[in-house]
């Protein structure tokens, strides 16, 4: 593994890939020396979106504690202000950002999750649950008699899509749009994206408003239709915030859900006695395996807040309008919260204490959804397909945002 310099610029989009995953070894220096690291603009990055660029640098976080504090201090870290994405927008795409659920001001967006809390409870998902396993066993069905298969997009995408669709109650024609648009939508910095991907945000967008008037017109009991007609302090959401919240959701869920997917194979391939643990007892060791997966290689390298006054994370001044670069893979791997942190061990006893969900007014409103997905598709795999195992080469997402393998071909016994 090549020795990185403490002034390697977190904008190169091929570190993570030529490394394999985050630079941890960075992060560790940076955490005993420069907890609080000063990463400069780059004149090589060039943004994927385009009239987006990084022309001012940031602060990069690298303690667990700074992490969670300014993740959960909305009135001094603000994920509106900016937006909640490192890049610096046009006025017209900021303004996109701040009209999502991640980058509004704080009383609309405190207003807006009222509303849509209930849906991600335990109350509003369970009667789900049932629609999730037949969604995973159909997709474990469909690979399991060939005895391999490329697991990114034939596996682990359809989850979070498919269960998006049924949880939004999107007609079953066209479910495999939905696919398509939500993998271009959610690959942002795919270099391979054509002029269409480019558009699936907006094609999204207009799905979101022709299903939105069928649902005003006949409600069923989808969360979407939940959403529409539901009413906090006998307020309903606007249209523009409906509409948003469903691309966002398309979006959110996906590539993170994905994400997670991906590496619980890929660490379970390079750790074979976890692998070995967790057959022994999928159901004692399966919950927690996948909180030390996301603990270990969380999905989303990152998320940004704007200071909002002069202040200071730890004895760093930060200045108002300064960018924070909050680091999940760092804050994850620090030793103050996790023993031997850089050890994948799935009967860790604080897995769960990782921020990869964030943390604060922006935690995830998805994260039980997303457990149970994944507890769903991975029993399944686990139980029929023991023996899983990476038979390719993997290909990682050039991407300063995504931990994300894009090509991963399994081999497995076939299901007879
Ligand atoms: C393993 C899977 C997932 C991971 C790792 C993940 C990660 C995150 C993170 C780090 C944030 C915090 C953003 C911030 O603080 O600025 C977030 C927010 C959010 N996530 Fe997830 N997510 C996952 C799955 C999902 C799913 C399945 C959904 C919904 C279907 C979802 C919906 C959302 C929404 C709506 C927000 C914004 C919440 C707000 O701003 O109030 N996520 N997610």
């Amino acid at each position: 593994m090549p020795v990185l310099s403490p002034d390697t610029n977190l904008l190169n989009a091929n570190l993570v890939p030529s490394l394999g995953g985050p630079p941890h070894e960075l992060f560790d220096q940076w955490r005993g020396q420069d907890p609080v690291h000063w990463n400069p603009p780059s004149d090589s990055y060039v943004s994927p979106m385009p009239g987006a660029s990084v022309s001012q640098g940031f602060w990069v976080l690298t303690r667990h504690q700074d992490v969670y504090e300014v993740s959960r201090n909305q009135q001094v870290f603000s994920s509106h202000d900016g937006g909640p994405i490192i890049w610096d927008l046009e006025p017209q795409q900021l303004a996109m950002q701040q009209a999502n659920i991640m980058g509004m001001q704080p009383q609309n967006h405190a207003a807006v999750k009222r509303l849509v809390l209930p849906a991600f409870g335990p109350k509003e998902l369970e009667p789900f649950y049932p629609q999730v396993d037949r969604v995973a066993k159909e997709i474990v069905d469909a690979i399991a008699p060939r005895g391999q298969c490329e697991y990114v997009f034939d596996v682990a995408s359809k989850l979070p899509v498919y269960t998006f669709c049924t949880l939004m109650g999107i007609p079953e024609e066209l479910h495999d749009t939905v696919f398509k648009l939500g993998n271009a939508a959610a690959d942002t910095e795919n270099p391979q994206r054509s002029d269409e991907d480019n558009s699936a945000m907006l094609k999204l967008l207009a799905l979101a408003a022709d299903l939105a008037d069928q649902k005003r017109r006949q409600p069923d009991n989808s969360m979407f239709s939940r959403l529409i007609h539901g009413e906090v302090d006998g307020e309903k959401l606007d249209e523009i915030t409906i509409n948003m919240f469903f691309v966002t959701l398309s979006i959110a869920g996906h590539e993170t859900t994905r994400g997670t997917a991906v590496h619980f194979i890929r660490l379970m391939h390079e750790h074979p006695d976890q692998f070995e643990l967790l057959k022994s007892d999928v159901d004692q060791y399966l919950p927690n395996a996948i909180e030390e997966v996301l603990r270990y290689s969380p999905p989303v390298i990152k998320f940004r807040r704007t200071a909002t006054e002069d202040t200071q994370i730890g004895s760093q001044a930060i200045a108002r309008g300064d960018k924070v670069y909050l680091s999940y893979p760092a804050a994850n791997r620090d030793p103050e919260v996790f023993d031997n942190p850089h050890k994948f061990d799935i009967t860790r006893p604080n897995a769960n204490k990782h921020l990869s969900f964030g943390t604060g007014p922006h935690v995830c409103l998805g994260a039980r959804l997303a457990r149970y997905q994944l507890q769903a598709l991975l029993r399944q795999i686990v139980t029929r397909l023991p023996d899983i195992h990476i038979a390719g080469e993997q290909q990682m997402l050039q991407s300063i945002w995504f931990n994300a393998v894009m090509n991963l071909p399994v081999a497995f016994t076939p299901e007879a």
